[in-house]
């Protein structure tokens, strides 16, 4: 098959300051994508673009430094954004212990849920119609338990562990949810896992990242970590997998909550109200003139 032509195509790569994200950025940019990268901090932002840059011989690469931990920077961001045909809300972490964010709510939370479903209220519309949007979940959502009355662990015990599954379940529940509003004929939402992969994921991280970083050898690089997010992305044979979730570039049942279309649209009534998003958003919309 011939390789694929994505120039003059626009993708926002959400994270793509480092690990993953910058992979998927990389490969972007070598398909003609013009390709714009994101994270928290100006200088690291800066070195991914010179690497880019320098790696691919492509020039399509531009920066906006954004902290999710504030929904304003979010919507900033979006509003920097004039075209796009690839959303890949990828930017995530983990956090051992507890903090909220000034918009109040827990930061996992926030940062792996609320803001990549800002994003999606805010592009969709701007979205082409063989555009595509993908969450990059984990696997780790099989041990996520929802609790749609205590998403910010307000009345369970809070582990680092147990928010990051929640708000991983909660991305896959929401790229169905989205999917069964919106309906075929919408852009393409998928939730991906990229495998373990061996990234500075778990910095800042207590013994789970002392057990993360001891097994780092075995685990993947992040450009193969970066294929099946790449794969739902611009892949001709995702085309057609409206809401589903993939594992090794192909589509994977989620752990059975993930398959419960009442909790699904609950928890996007209940999402829709933290961001401030009205309902309606989640329909389908006419193409860009
Ligand atoms: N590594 C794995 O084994 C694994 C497995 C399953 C899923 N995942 C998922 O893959 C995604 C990428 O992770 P990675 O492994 O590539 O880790 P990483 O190298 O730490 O990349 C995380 C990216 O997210 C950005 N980010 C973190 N906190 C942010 C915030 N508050 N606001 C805005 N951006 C923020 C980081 O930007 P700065 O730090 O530069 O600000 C960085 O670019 C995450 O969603 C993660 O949950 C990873």
């Amino acid at each position: 098959m011939a390789p694929l032509d994505l120039s003059g195509k626009n993708a926002l790569v959400t994270g793509g300051s480092s690990g993953i994200g910058f992979e998927v950025a990389k490969a972007l940019l070598t398909l003609g994508t013009h390709v714009t990268i994101t994270g928290r901090d100006i200088r690291r932002l800066e070195l991914a673009r010179d690497f880019l840059v320098k790696d691919t011989k492509r020039t399509g690469v531009a920066i906006v430094q954004s902290d999710f931990a504030e929904l304003d920077q979010v919507n900033t961001l979006a509003s920097a954004i004039s075209s796009i045909d690839l959303l890949i809300n990828n930017a995530g972490l983990f956090r051992r212990t507890k903090s909220m964010t000034k918009d109040g709510f827990e930061l996992q939370w926030q940062v792996n849920v609320l803001a990549p479903m800002l994003l999606i209220g805010c592009l969709k519309s701007m979205l082409s119609q063989d555009g595509r949007i993908v969450n990059v979940a984990s696997q780790a959502h099989t041990r996520g338990v929802l609790d749609l009355d205590d998403l910010d662990f307000s009345k369970r015990s809070y582990s680092g562990w147990a928010a990051y599954s929640q708000s991983k379940l909660a991305l896959i529940m929401l790229t169905r949810a989205l999917t069964n509003h919106a309906g075929r004929d919408a852009p393409v939402i998928i939730s991906a896992h990229p495998g373990l992969v061996r990234t500075d994921f778990a910095r800042e991280t207590g013994w789970i990242g002392l057990l993360f970083n001891a097994f780092k050898p075995f685990y993947i690089s992040p450009r193969r970590g970066a294929k099946t997010i790449l794969h739902a992305a611009v892949s001709p044979f995702a085309a057609g997998s409206h809401g589903e979730y993939f594992v090794r570039c192909a589509p994977r049942l989620p752990a059975k909550t993930a398959l419960d279309d009442n909790q699904c649209q609950a928890l996007l009534v209940k999402v829709s109200e933290q961001i401030n998003v009205p309902m309606e958003t989640w329909q389908a919309s006419p193409p860009p003139a």
